[in-house]
């Protein structure tokens, strides 16, 4: 399975911090934004990255990662996407470089507490199709949000006014090859970007994606008070790993 970051957008809401860079280098606690996602899926296995960036700041990338050696990757490859597209168009981008296999994508400014290594290895099994994590929220109408039918999922529905459940679609999707067709056959939404939502979709309707429940905590790092939050948890954890000095 290969990975696939996507460190796009304008982080027009987080301005003016994200004025002159972009935000997935913003320091979230001790380590640029784009570190976490990378060692999320190098703990998971995925040694095989490709980072879909854009904007003006997409050079820093390179500056920043370099080889991707000193955070365990055998490679990290990296496109660029032209414009707001989306995420299904940024993720269109890594085609040539997933050669057939699988994809886990994730959006970069996702940050997660606990390993994904066991959803990672389930889908590695799975025969065909797509899966997804989701989580628990206060506030769902921010997100992607799952409407059930039992325990199944019947569709998902993009930033819903009224949420159909608190179950909110966590930024981290795995694919079957098929995806970059299905990718293909998708309409502009009114934002005027190919939803990641309506990939999803079609594989429900297909019966083929599958989920898990995220287990630990979950933040998008994409407004003041997420990102703040993030830093905090990121704080947490990593004194966890490093008790203080009495
Ligand atoms: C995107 C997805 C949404 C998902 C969210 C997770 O939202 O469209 O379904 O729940 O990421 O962070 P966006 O970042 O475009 O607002």
């Amino acid at each position: 399975m290969r990975g696939v970051i996507l460190a796009g957008g304008l982080g027009s809401r987080l301005l003016p911090l994200t004025k002159v860079t972009n935000k997935h280098l913003l320091p979230v606690y001790n380590k640029p934004m784009i570190y976490y996602p990378i060692e999320l899926l190098v703990e998971a296995g995925i040694r095989d990255i490709m980072i879909v960036t854009g904007g003006s700041s997409s050079g820093e990338f390179m500056r920043l990662l370099g080889n991707g050696k000193d955070l365990g990757l055998d490679s990290v490859n990296y496109a660029y996407q032209e414009g707001e597209g989306g995420i299904a168009e940024a993720l269109s981008l890594a085609q040539g470089f997933s050669q057939g296999e699988k994809v886990i994508v994730v959006l970069g400014d996702n940050m997660v507490q606990k390993s994904i290594k066991a959803a990672v290895q389930s889908f590695s099994k799975q025969k065909e199709g797509a899966k997804i994590l989701i989580k628990e929220v206060e506030d769902p109408e921010r997100f992607g949000v799952v409407e059930f039918s039992g325990e199944k999922i019947a569709r998902i529905i993009e930033k819903p006014k009224k949420a159909p459940s608190r179950f909110a679609v966590v930024g981290i999707y795995m694919y079957d090859a098929r995806v970059f067709e299905i990718v293909k056959t998708l309409k502009r939404s009114n934002r005027g970007e190919l939803e990641i939502t309506d990939v999803n979709n079609q594989y429900i309707e297909e019966a083929l994606m599958t989920y898990d429940v995220l287990d630990g905590w979950w933040k998008d790092a994409g407004t003041f008070e997420s990102l703040y939050q993030s830093s905090c948890l990121m704080r947490d954890k990593h004194q966890e790993k490093i008790p203080l000095k009495k």
